[in-house]
């Protein structure tokens, strides 16, 4: 039977290679092994002879059982039966030394060529020394190796074992058959690599290489390259038996990007530990914890998306009574389940400016494993986020067993480049239709509106009215609108707004950033009603301005821009804020003085009535205006100074309504007629009685010339006085405690202005949010009753220089409000 394989290529091949040469007869053979070559080889009876008709070894004219040949040795030989395969293996040993020499790195070659050995089972051996520090690389060419638990024997018969060192012990990493999908073997320390291929085997190369690396600092690394769906068992080294006292060994799983992959231990014992713990550890990509540390008795991670790998951490044992780790588990590769196969069609390609990003929403830290959420390009590529850009067209489709994992952020930019053109012109925001109909989360959605500097301005314009968020009235809505204007070198962020308020535009100075931010996944039909417009304006010069119709339903809380960090030095904010008629508005300052403290010009704000233009001027670096009532739309104006740092400018503004009944008039009238006295009789405290002041006539510069940008023209100290009317000169000022006498004007046909505070009178004391005496209130624990002696019965004149309540000018010397002047800073500085 061995003589069928001799021939020309053979011998040639056996000359070349080892210098065997031909058999001289049919049945003989010869093995040359040259000097040096470390290579050993031996015909030894196999483990499972026939004992039925005895078979010997002739070489040499003798009879032998087993034949060894040494490096440098010549052996001729023949076997006395026919079919030496039932009774004979032949075992090839190559000793690779890399520690004295260069380690020969590459193809391994089987030498001798299986061509000139005897058929039978040949076992080839490479034991491969090297330093602890040298890193070797098992690389195996298709079809790669699947490892097979002890006792079991591969289809084909060829099999491989590999086995590394730890210092003089040896340590067995798996046997392999050929056929599945483990690549590549890391080892340290040396490898030995059993190769056995049974006689009727035609396989003549040892079908991997062996390469150099760095330290790998762990027993062994086991790279499995899976190319589609399917499974791979793996066990721990020496397994059945114990893997190796505080060891570490890691496996590396490549998964192609569609597929999922879950870890299942199917057989698990652990020993008993004095130190350390042994558990896995898991590199999952998509995860934010990593790396994700199991007990080995935990269930381990499913539905794992893209490349991960594994590693097996042993302790120090308990020398008494070690008890045993190992392991082994499967790695099952499939088709991701319960997952939407839907693609999803997204057209960016008429938006040249639009883009949109889906990533994963940053989680909660937790060390609770969570399966990767993929989104895929073509269903090709997939990764944990993905941009859109501008100008093509994707097919999305998603990797998620849990969409809400992931949320989108999109944006676009609408630019306006010639003013003449763009000047009235509008348009609305809208979200495109392929976004919304994606089953993630929009997050954001800004638009970046280019206006062309110094010739416009933009007006935002919701459908309904907005509302700003803050502390006091916190946005709940589905989603909100967040807006910033955005000039080079200042970004101005003007606060978060939601439907439901009282602001009905909203104008920017600049170039703006609205952003589009949702809550909820159910925002789209609230955001269907409510749209926000925007259209270029002329330019202005403040940074922006609110319009605010206040209703009586609730409150309305206004907070100056930039809050918390302050308005940014010399800009000017105002506030349209209109008053419906037999209404009055209340007026209050929330933040009083933020500690603002001006290190160049100053912080002022005007409040003017629209109507009459009447203006009164405080200084924002003193105490705020009290709390005030508005008859009439009336104007907040706030420029800032150039602060000290640290001493910013953040006022909060509160505006609410009250009614201005007729009988309340009347009762105003007849308190006020009456006197005191009858304020008594009535049972009302009357507060105080101030006189009218004196209307000072302004002399300095014109405060009505509005700081519109840069605050250099400090207002001057009479400024600080209120311009006045000339008719408003005898006013009478009350402030009763009279909630229990008009508590039924107090409440609007809901009954929802209830609650009058039934207590005593206290007087301002620094910073409060009470409303001045006036028509009854949501706002005022003491309102006041106040009108100008001139018009009595119809809507009251603006007094704003008689408000006791509403300047912080630097004299009250000329006034006499003892309650006030008790319990006030008192400047003067007339
Ligand atoms: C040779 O290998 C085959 C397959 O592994 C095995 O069945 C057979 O018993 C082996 N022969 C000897 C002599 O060991
Ligand atoms: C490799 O394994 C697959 C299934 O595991 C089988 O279909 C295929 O025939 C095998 N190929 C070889 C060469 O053994
Ligand atoms: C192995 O055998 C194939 C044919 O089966 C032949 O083409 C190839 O050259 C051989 N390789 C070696 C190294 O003998
Ligand atoms: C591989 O071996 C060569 C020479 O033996 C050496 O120069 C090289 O640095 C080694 N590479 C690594 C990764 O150890
Ligand atoms: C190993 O664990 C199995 C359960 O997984 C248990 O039945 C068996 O007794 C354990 N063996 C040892 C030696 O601890
Ligand atoms: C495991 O994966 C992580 C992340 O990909 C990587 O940083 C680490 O080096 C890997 N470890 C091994 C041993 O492959
Ligand atoms: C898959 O979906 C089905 C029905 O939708 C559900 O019963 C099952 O629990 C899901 N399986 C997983 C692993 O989520
Ligand atoms: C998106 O993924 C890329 C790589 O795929 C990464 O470099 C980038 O940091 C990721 N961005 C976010 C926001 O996660
Ligand atoms: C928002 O809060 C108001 C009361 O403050 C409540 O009436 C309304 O139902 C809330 N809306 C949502 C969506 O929670
Ligand atoms: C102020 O607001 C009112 C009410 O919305 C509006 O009619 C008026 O035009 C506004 N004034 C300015 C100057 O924008
Ligand atoms: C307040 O600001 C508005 C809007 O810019 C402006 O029309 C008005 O004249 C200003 N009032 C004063 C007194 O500066």
């Amino acid at each position: 039977m061995a003589g069928l394989n001799c021939g020309v290529t053979l011998t040639l091949l056996g000359v070349l290679l080892l210098g065997a040469t031909r058999p001289r007869e049919a049945g003989a053979f010869e093995i040359s092994l040259p000097h040096g070559s470390g290579t050993t080889v031996l015909i030894k009876p196999g483990p499972f002879t026939l004992p039925v008709k005895p078979c010997h070894i002739i070489t040499s004219g003798k009879y032998v059982t087993t034949l060894p040949i040494k490096s440098g040795e010549r052996k001729d030989f023949s076997f006395t039966c026919s079919s030496p395969q039932h009774h004979f293996v032949i075992e090839v040993q190559k000793d690779v030394d890399c520690m004295s020499g260069p380690c020969p790195f590459g193809e391994v070659a089987l030498q001798p060529p299986t061509s000139v050995l005897p058929t039978l089972n040949r076992t080839f051996i490479w034991d491969v020394h090297a330093h602890k520090s040298i890193g070797l690389e098992l690389q195996f060419a298709l079809p790669r190796l699947r490892q097979v638990g002890p006792g079991d024997s591969c289809p084909d018969g060829v099999t491989h074992s590999i086995s590394g060192h730890i210092d003089a012990a040896e340590v067995m990493i798996g046997t392999f058959c050929s056929n599945g999908t483990v690549s590549r073997i890391k080892m340290q320390e040396g490898v030995k690599m059993a190769l056995h291929l049974p006689w009727f085997h035609s396989r003549n190369v040892s079908g991997f290489s062996i390469a150099n690396r760095s330290s790998i600092k762990r027993l062994c690394i086991i790279e499995s390259v899976f190319e589609g769906e399917g499974s791979a068992t793996l066990m721990s080294a020496n397994y059945p038996d114990g893997f190796p006292e505080d060891e570490l060994m890691t496996w590396q799983f490549v998964i192609p990007a569609h597929l999922r992959a879950s870890v299942s231990f199917l057989h698990v014992n652990v020993s008993n530990c004095e130190k350390k713990e042994e558990r896995v550890e898991y590199y999952i990509p998509g995860s934010t914890t990593n790396p994700e540390v199991f007990k080995l008795s935990d269930k381990q991670p499913g539905n794992m998306a893209g490349n991960f790998n594994l590693s097996l951490q042993g302790c120090d044992q308990d020398a008494q009574n070690p008890g045993i780790l190992r392991l082994q588990f499967q790695v099952l590769v499939q088709r991701p389940q319960n997952e939407s196969t839907v693609t999803y069609v997204v057209d960016l390609s008429n938006e040249p400016t639009m883009s949109l990003t889906i990533e994963q929403r940053p989680l909660k830290q937790s060390r609770r494993f969570v399966p990767g959420c993929f989104v895929c390009l073509e269903s090709r590529t997939c990764s944990t986020n993905l941009t859109l850009t501008p100008r093509s067209k994707y097919k999305i489709s998603f990797l998620c067993d849990d969409l809400t994992r992931l949320w989108m952020r999109a944006e676009t930019t609408l630019g306006c480049t010639e003013h003449r053109y763009c000047h009235r012109r509008s348009f609305s925001l809208r979200v495109p239709r392929d976004i919304l109909q994606l089953p993630v989360q929009l997050r954001d959605f800004s638009w970046k509106l280019q206006v062309p500097k110094d010739r416009l301005s933009a007006a935002l314009v919701p459908a309904q009215k907005l509302q700003q968020h803050t502390q006091e009235r916190v946005c709940n809505a589905s989603f909100s609108y967040l807006v910033a204007s955005t000039s080079p070198g200042q970004d101005l962020y003007f606060g978060s707004f939601c439907s439901g308020g009282a602001i009905e535009q909203i104008q920017v100075k600049q170039n703006v950033l609205v952003t589009l931010r949702t809550y909820a996944p159910g925002f789209q039909q609230e955001f269907s009603k409510q749209g926000l417009t925007v259209s270029f304006i002329p330019y202005f010069k403040e940074e922006g301005i609110f319009t605010v119709t206040p209703d009586m339903k609730s409150k309305v809380y206004l907070r100056t821009p930039n809050w918390e960090q302050g308005l940014p030095s010399l800009t000017s904010v105002s506030w349209n804020i209109s008053v419906p008629p037999n209404q009055a508005a209340c007026l209050t300052f929330m933040k009083e003085r933020t500690g603002l403290v001006c290190q160049t010009g100053r912080a002022f704000m005007i409040i003017q009535e629209q109507r009459t233009k009447a203006e009164e001027v405080f200084s924002l670096e003193e105490v705020l205006p009290k709390p005030s009532f508005r008859h009439h739309n009336f104007w907040v104006n706030i420029s800032n100074c150039s602060p000290v740092s640290g001493k910013q400018l953040d006022l909060l503004l509160q505006v609410s309504l009250t009614p201005r009944t007729t009988d309340l008039t009347v009762v105003l009238i007849a308190v006020v007629g009456g006197g005191a006295f009858l304020l008594f009789a009535l049972g009302v405290t009357i507060c105080f009685v101030k006189k009218n002041r004196k209307k000072k006539k302004n002399k300095g510069p014109a405060i009505g010339v509005y700081n519109g940008n840069v605050n250099t023209q400090i207002p001057m100290q009479p400024n600080m006085f209120p311009k006045v009317p000339k008719d408003s000169d005898a006013h009478v000022y009350a402030v009763i405690e009279d909630t229990m006498v008009y508590t039924h004007l107090l409440q609007d046909s809901n009954g929802s202005y209830v609650q009058p505070e039934v207590d005593t009178y206290r007087p301002f004391q620094g910073p409060t949010e009470d409303c001045p005496p006036s028509p009854p209130l949501p706002c005022s624990r003491a309102p006041t009753a106040k009108w100008p002696a001139e018009e009595p019965s119809t809507g009251f004149s603006p007094e704003p220089e008689s408000e006791p309540y509403t300047f912080s000018h630097p004299s009250n010397r000329n006034t006499d409000i003892p309650f006030l002047d008790a319990h006030e800073p008192v400047e003067t500085g007339e």
